[in-house]
């Protein structure tokens, strides 16, 4: 494995993204599951270089924010001249590093392993610099390159200054660079700002190198979609369908069934393990992690959560920051969120809520209910409709629930309150008092059953009632 530690990598990210229509900065618009830059920054991680600098300047810190906790070192560039400019401000910090690697940061599908073979390709090129380029069928927004021939590049020439002769060049500059940096700087030097924005363009440094006889390479990356750009919304749509697409081949060859693959959208840190089976129309989001052998069915969706083996999400479930222990089972229609814990064999039926609650093993809530700040038993049954009253309009107040309990549907248990083991509710309750355990809890009016009271009210009620009235015949 050669070493890079003579590599300094460069991201460019401080422009602003007009082309976007946004408020927010280009970079940090998300393909993917991640920003743009944090992609870029990530793949880089993986290259052994001595350092890797990102330059910021369009919303600066909240740019600095997304990137800083990923080990990178900053530089403002104010104003943002252009992207030699954005280089010339990087000098300082670059340093001594031999070669320089130069990357947008707004194309985040690039991959460690391209990365590596660029800075193996310039070294044994002993280029003054190497880029990587795409032959795209619409080469539309991008430079383009002019070839001397093999793999020597002449110049690069922006779209708006195509000519006649250059306009049917479809070799793109991806905007990827590695550089000598003893060959860079002086290079660099002799760029004007000579173009329509009165920008320093990296691209010129390229056409300066090949005047003075420099060795300037080209290397077609061998997947063109790695050297994607993010211009506009639909470059961000189509970036992140190849980032999704990826994700999912990469489940697959672990061994997860995914059903109707172009539907299922899973983010780059999800682990699932082997068997699972992806229904169509599901999303597993943030760091979540799954299970062996889990079914998720379609309409589902998972979001920072933790699932066992054996797991069985019915239909259109939605699971948030929970942790469901193996074999359990949810839904279809229920929401589990904010720390709640399902533990091994629960079972949480249809339109039922849990937020902040444990449900101990084998415990069940089939239908209907709402479950907050809850700590429930096992082997307990939640009967249909049942409320725990956690909020008193000033605090949310804890409700516990012993192991064998039994209750009865419609009951609201207002919290706090405790039902101690092997209790019951009569059904219809409204419990403010806790109940022991073994004891029956009834708090409902008492029934009264008045015999003959329907027919003789029918009898008074006919006999005041007029006759109804005939239709008219035509
Ligand atoms: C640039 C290239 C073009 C290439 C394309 C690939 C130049 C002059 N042109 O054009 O040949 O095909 O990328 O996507 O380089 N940036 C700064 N500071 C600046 C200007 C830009 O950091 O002053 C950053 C941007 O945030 C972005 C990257 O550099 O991440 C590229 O800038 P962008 O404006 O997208 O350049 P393009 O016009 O796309
Ligand atoms: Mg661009």
């Amino acid at each position: 494995m050669p070493n890079n530690r003579d590599v300094a990598i460069l991201i460019l990210a401080a422009g602003k993204g007009t082309r976007l229509k946004s408020s927010l900065a280009k970079v940090l618009h998300c393909a993917g599951g991640r920003p743009l830059v944090e992609h870029v920054v990530r793949s880089c991680a993986g290259v052994g270089a001595k350092k890797i600098i990102v330059v910021v300047g369009h919303q600066a810190e909240q740019v600095e924010a997304a990137v800083e906790p990923l080990g990178v070192q900053i530089v403002l560039q104010q104003p943002q001249n252009g992207t030699g400019h954005a280089l010339l401000v990087s000098k300082r910090a670059i340093g001594n590093a031999k070669y320089v690697i130069v990357l947008p940061g707004d194309a985040p599908l690039i991959r460690t392993e391209t990365l590596k073979a660029l800075i193996h390709k310039h070294k044994k090129g002993q280029a003054a610099a190497t880029l990587l380029t795409a032959v795209l069928g619409d080469p539309s927004g991008y430079g383009r390159i002019l070839r001397k021939g093999g793999d020597a590049v002449q110049a690069i020439i922006e779209e708006s200054q195509l000519t006649p002769e250059t306009r049917d060049l479809n070799e793109i500059n991806a905007s990827m660079y590695c550089f000598t940096a003893a060959k860079l700087w002086p290079a660099l030097a002799k760029v004007k700002p000579e173009n329509k924005h009165h920008e320093i363009y990296l691209t010129d440094a390229v056409a300066v190198l090949n005047a003075a006889g420099e060795t300037v390479l080209a290397e077609v990356a061998p997947d063109g979609r790695e050297m994607l750009g993010c211009n506009t919304r639909a470059d961000l749509a189509g970036v992140d369908h190849t980032f999704r697409d990826w994700k999912r081949e990469a489940l697959m060859r672990d061994g997860v069934t995914i059903q109707l693959p172009e539907t299922v959208m899973v983010d780059p840190d999800v682990i699932i393990g082997e068997d699972t089976i992806l229904e169509p129309c599901v999303q597993i989001l943030g760091k979540s992690k799954i299970g062996a052998h889990c079914v998720i069915k379609t309409g589902s969706v998972i979001h920072d959560s933790v699932l066992g083996d054996e797991v069985i999400v019915e239909p259109h479930c939605v699971i948030s920051q929970s942790r469901l222990d193996s074999d359990v089972v949810v839904g279809p229609f229920a929401r589990v969120r904010m720390e709640t814990h399902l533990k091994a064999g629960s079972r949480i039926g249809n339109f039922v809520e849990l937020k902040k609650s444990a449900v101990g093993e084998g415990t069940k809530a089939m239908h209907l209910s709402y479950l907050g700040d809850a700590k429930i038993g096992t082997k307990t049954n939640i009967g249909a409709g049942t409320i725990t009253c956690n909020y008193d309009g000033f605090t949310k107040n804890p409700t516990t629930i012993g192991n064998k309990v039994f209750i009865g549907s419609d009951s609201a248990l207002v919290a706090p309150v405790k039902v101690g083991d092997g209790a019951y509710v009569a059904a219809g309750s409204t419990i403010t008092d806790n109940v022991p355990a073994d004891a029956l809890g009834i708090a409902r009016g008492r029934q009264v059953n008045k015999p003959g009271w329907a027919g003789k009210k029918r009898r008074e009620l006919a006999a005041v009632q007029k006759p109804a009235k005939r239709k008219k015949r035509r």
